[in-house]
């Protein structure tokens, strides 16, 4: 199977693991400290930023860095001015672009935008923000700004609030704290809670366990008093194993997110509120001496009162975001001086015209017009998912591509067939007419 990216580039905070990070931290320590050792690093190079949604801060940041190495910078700020809006598609675009620039920094309203762009660009690109699916580098300014406070995430609690389902930087952020082994509290507004397969994916890949707690202030933000928590197995001690509910005196960070409303977030919630987070609220236990995240633009959730509580950080994060952003591009760009240790890429997947359209509306796959590349995951079975978006695919059977048998997707079987020989079918009589043998569970 192709890996993903052909380039190296940025695309999903998945790709990252704990090596990665912890470099990582090191190298931005060493560009917010020592700047001037970098002020040459690109120079010569160009950056291209092109945002197909607004952006202050993440494009302004990028262009900040790129600056600051000594890079020039071409941009689209506005889709209205590019041949997107006269119908090109990504991948032209991709190409094109691909050409003036040393590497592209993306930012697009469709899932999986910056996976697609990859595969075409020939030039590394940045995921500035793609549809709901992931924010990678808002992850690392995030991150790192826990990091610059606290030495090490590892065993920290730190809730997720606000429009879990809509908002993509709770969902990379997810991926960056259960990698670094901290503990989780998830704290949607009514309605706006991840689906399923998004906790799912991250149980499947790190050693953690699902739990539940309780806390009268939840109701304000959640509409209920109990909330889902995952923690590193390595942290729960014996006796409490078998709880299925554990107590929570005290948040380590609360990163708070805005209602999505451009992407629908209002009509999701039902007119159910989402208080946010209230000055007085400060005072809890469980939120004294907090730190409070906020990737920005905030609306009501988090009140300007806010800004002179002592945890408060978001203006920390955006000031951390040009540092962090250098960072990516020496890395990408200079590998020769400021390499990291490697991510961890997803598959590229494989296209199967029998598989139909990504049932992810929002997939760049539609607007695109090509088949849903699949790739597979799961520990103790398979699940197939699309590879750009990482959607589950309704797939029922699964053959070998050697022996000709075919199975039902879960069976144990399939997982004893290597990814490359797997083909996934909706219904057995595609596989049969593909000549497909039926060898049941
Ligand atoms: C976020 C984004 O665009 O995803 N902003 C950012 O990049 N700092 C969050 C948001 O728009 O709510």
């Amino acid at each position: 199977m192709r890996r993903l990216p052909e380039m190296p580039g940025l695309h999903s905070a998945e790709a990252f693991n704990p090596a990665f990070l912890h470099a990582f931290f090191e190298r931005a320590k060493a560009v917010e400290t020592r700047p001037g050792e970098f002020e040459d690093a690109l120079r010569g190079r160009v950056i291209a930023t092109v945002f197909e949604e607004p952006s202050t801060r993440t494009r302004l940041s990028f262009e900040s860095a790129a600056l600051r190495l000594g890079a020039g910078v071409i941009t689209v700020a506005d889709p209205r001015t590019s041949s997107a809006s006269k119908g090109e598609s990504l991948r032209d675009t991709a190409r094109t672009v691909g050409g003036y620039a040393d590497l592209i920094v993306w930012r697009h309203p469709a899932d999986g935008a910056s996976r697609l762009a990859s595969q075409f660009a020939e030039v590394p690109v940045v995921n500035g923000g793609d549809g709901r699916l992931g924010h990678p580098t808002q992850t690392l300014v995030d991150l790192y700004t826990l990091w610059r406070e606290w030495g090490q995430i590892e065993g920290r609690t730190i809730a997720l609030m606000g429009d879990l389902n809509h908002g993509r930087t709770a969902r990379s952020l997810a991926w960056g704290l259960s990698l670094l082994g901290a503990r989780m509290v998830l704290l949607p507004a009514p309605g706006l809670a991840w689906e399923e397969a998004v906790l799912d994916r991250i149980l499947a890949r790190v050693d953690y366990r699902r739990c539940s707690v309780r806390h009268p202030m939840f109701r304000s933000w959640t509409g209920k008093e109990k909330a889902t928590l995952i923690e590193p197995r390595s942290l729960v001690q014996g006796e409490l194993f078998g709880r299925d509910e554990v107590e929570l005196n005290h948040l380590d960070a609360l990163y708070l997110t805005r209602l999505q409303r451009e992407r629908g977030a209002e009509e999701a919630m039902a007119s159910r509120g989402y208080g946010g987070l209230q000055v007085e609220q400060l005072a809890d236990p469980l939120l004294k001496q907090t730190l409070l995240l906020h990737p920005l633009p905030r609306r009501e959730e988090l009140p300007e009162a806010v800004d002179e509580a002592p945890g408060a950080r978001y203006f920390v994060q955006t000031r951390m975001g040009p540092i962090v952003r250098q960072a990516v591009f020496l890395a990408l760009l200079r590998p020769d001086r400021w390499s990291l240790p490697a991510l961890h890429p997803l598959p590229a997947g494989d296209p199967d015209p029998g598989l139909g359209t990504c049932p992810n509306t929002n997939c760049i796959s539609s607007p695109e017009g090509i088949p849903v590349p699949w790739r597979v995951e799961g520990r103790h079975e398979r699940h197939f998912l699309c590879a750009f978006c990482d959607a589950p695919l309704p797939v029922e059977y699964a053959g070998c591509r050697s022996t000709r048998k075919l199975h039902p997707v879960h069976s144990p079987k399939v997982m004893r067939i290597l990814p490359e020989n797997l083909r996934p079918f909706r219904e057995r009589h595609g596989a049969m007419e593909a000549g497909y043998e039926w060898s049941g569970g």
